[in-house]
């Protein structure tokens, strides 16, 4: 798939200038002042990240700045701050005092508007009931919730008292959900009745009672009336959000925290069954995620600005609350699904509250498309100006689908390369300068070092692929994986000594552009969602019937790529669609509904080499149709694979 993606993009050459109306008012106008900021911080990285930190509110300022002994950094190590203050604090003593900070959107069509002074207000309250409940600097508290504000007003309550928040996504199952909570040993649960999903409801709670069954340190969990769903109840144990924040104070001053502190940690997929809980930190974070949000979304004070991803991601933390809020902006939050009630409720949502900045994902672009240019043309997208889009590699064709048909032409598209582990944007056109080219993230934002080498480490020449790593730390880098320092040196500077591993493939044009070409080892990624191959693999084998499965991507028209697992059932467990059927549900019940494989495969045996290893080339060949014609010297047993293409006819 790779191959293909290369050759495709390779034929790629237009190209789109910013307009001189755009580039007049954007805070890099020229590719000049781009080449002129990104030469300064080569030359003087620490002066140049200094500069930027300087720009939030330190409440001791930081004399260091980078303490680098590979592979652990620290940032501004000697410097305090509280990231709840400069998110709301800060904006209450001028004129963003009464401006907009949440615009929220429930999926029934319910709207609240929060301000800066509303939203600091329900922090404080909620960090003071955090605090009664037992909660103190350093405690876990994982949220498990809906897309509403209370979701933003915990995260924002943890960072003032200066506990660490673990946010696990509201499609993942109880299975999932307990790992997550038992890992990072969090004592408090913040959860609701449920949230709104495509008319339907999202049982949030009922997956937490199951999950915490088996997680003895979780001692409250906090629920927020959301749908009025009936739920089970504990004495002792649950509580309404509303009866948490009865007679609380709206007092509650911030906890100021060393720079290094873990703001929070999330779970990502990585190449082996087990999930890895990437940790950030405080000031590096929060320096690089404001700074991006302002340059690479170019956002002033009057944008309504979109990021569509739901805040279990890394893309929501960064750029639902933090970016948006430390930048003293208006983040537009919505909670429900884009096909609800109608195939336009995107387009509504943008006409009706003026958004101006819109950050999606190219599956969700992909999907637009399948439903057909009508639902935008019905709606007054006048008040885009910039358009963005992040998760996976954007095929040129849907670029220019965006383009045109949300951004009216008019609006620079912004694809925007990074990572959970990476927590803010690193590869990105600048929208008032960079020229953009369908399909390529264009170039590294200033600080960022990143370079295409083969397995050695070499560079590689223009146009040639390779491994992207990245050369030198920048502040929002994870720090480490929680509670696995080894894991975290194996897993990202390892594979070429001394540069940050990303896992992606990549070339660089004679332009210096950067074209992504998809993860280079067993993570997939369905619908802008990060995978393990390996995860899906422990899913299926925990199953009584399987006696061993493999499980690989294949590519797909809307996903991206979809999951193709191929089992081999224990011996007389005769194959069947209901076997195929309790398979899919058993990897829904111990990931999520997200991780179900879009295809079951049965075989008597999978192809392995000699050594006992499984060729997943071959089934990747497979699955993608294909007939795997490549080399199949090593493999054991030929007449498996000649048994699965069998099957395939
Ligand atoms: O393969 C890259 C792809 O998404 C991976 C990171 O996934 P995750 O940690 O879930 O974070 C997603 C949101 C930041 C990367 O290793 N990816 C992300 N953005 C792009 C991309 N691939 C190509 N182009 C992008 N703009």
């Amino acid at each position: 798939m790779a191959e293909d993606h290369i050759t495709s993009l390779l034929k790629e050459s237009r190209q789109f200038s910013p307009s001189a109306e755009f580039a007049a008012r954007a805070h890099v106008s020229s590719m000049a002042r781009y080449e002129e900021i990104y030469a300064h911080a080569v030359r003087d990285p620490d002066g140049y990240w200094a500069e930027v930190a300087r720009e939030l509110r330190w409440t001791k300022p930081f004399t260091k700045v980078l303490e680098w002994e590979a592979p652990f950094c620290k940032w501004f190590s000697d410097g305090r701050l509280n990231v709840s203050d400069n998110c709301l604090d800060r904006h209450l003593e001028g004129p963003r005092r009464n401006k907009a900070a949440l615009i929220w959107e429930g999926e029934p069509g319910d709207v609240r508007t929060l301000t800066y002074l509303q939203l600091h207000r329900e922090v404080c309250r909620f960090a003071n009931a955090l605090k009664r409940l037992g909660v103190c600097k350093g405690d876990r508290v994982c949220l498990y919730m809906p897309m509403i504000p209370e979701l933003a007003i915990s995260m924002l309550a943890c960072a003032r008292l200066g506990a660490t928040h673990s946010i696990v996504f509201g499609g993942f199952s109880a299975d999932a959900l307990r790992d997550r909570i038992l890992d990072a040993d969090a004592k408090l649960v913040v959860t609701a009745d449920g949230g709104h999903r495509r008319g339907g409801v999202v049982a949030l709670k009922d997956a937490v009672d199951e999950a915490i069954t088996q997680c003895p340190a979780v001692q409250r969990v906090v629920v927020v009336r959301r749908t009025g769903s009936k739920v089970a109840w504990k004495e002792g144990r649950d509580l309404w959000w509303d009866e948490a924040l009865s007679g609380v104070s709206a007092d509650c001053p911030a906890e100021p925290v060393d720079a290094e502190h873990p703001l929070f940690i999330l779970y990502t997929s990585g190449t082996t069954g087990r999930p890895k809980g990437v940790v950030h930190s405080t000031g590096g974070y929060l320096t690089q995620v404001a700074s991006t949000t302002r340059m690479v979304f170019d956002l002033g004070d009057e944008d309504v600005f979109w990021c569509t991803a739901d805040i279990g991601w890394v893309t929501g933390h960064s750029y639902v609350v933090y970016g948006p809020l430390a930048n003293g902006a208006t983040s537009l939050m919505y909670e429900g699904a884009p096909n609800f009630p109608g195939l336009d409720r995107f387009w509504d949502i943008i006409e009706r509250h003026r958004v101006s900045i819109f950050y999606t994902a190219p599956t969700a672009i992909r999907t637009f498309i399948r439903w057909g240019e009508e639902h935008p043309t019905k709606h007054d997208l006048s008040s885009l100006r910039l358009l963005g889009t992040v998760g996976e590699p954007i095929n040129p064709e849907a670029w220019m689908w965006y383009h045109a048909n949300i951004g009216g032409g008019r609006c620079p598209v912004v694809d925007t390369w990074w990572q959970t582990e990476t927590g803010a944007i690193l590869i990105s056109p600048l929208p008032g300068a960079t020229p953009t080219k369908p399909g390529s993230a264009t170039r590294p934002l200033p600080g960022i070092v990143p370079a295409v080498v083969d397995k050695e480490g070499r560079p590689q020449p223009p146009d040639k692929g390779g491994f992207l790593v990245i050369e030198r730390p920048w502040p929002a880098m994870l720090r480490t994986i929680y509670r696995d320092p080894d894991r975290y040196r194996a897993q990202y500077f390892s594979q070429i000594e001394g540069k940050y591993f990303t896992g992606d493939g990549a070339r660089r044009d004679t332009d210096g552009y950067y074209w992504l070409m998809g993860r280079i080892d067993d993570v997939l990624n369905v619908s802008g969602h990060r995978l393990g191959t390996a995860e899906v693999e422990s899913a299926l084998v925990s199953h009584d019937l399987v006696a061993e499965a493999a499980v690989v991507g294949r590519p797909d028209e809307i996903t991206g790529q979809a999951v193709v697992a191929f089992v081999t059932l224990t011996s007389g467990t005769i194959p069947s669609d209901e076997v195929k059927h309790d398979l899919t549900e058993h990897v829904a019940a111990q990931i999520g509904k997200f991780a179900r494989p879009a295809a079951i495969r049965f075989a008597d045996a999978l192809p392995k080499t000699r050594s006992g290893k499984i060729m997943r080339r071959l089934l990747k060949e497979i699955a993608g149709g294909s007939s795997a014609q490549g080399d199949t010297t090593t493999l054991e047993d030929i007449s498996v694979l000649a048994k699965l293409r069998e099957d395939e006819e």
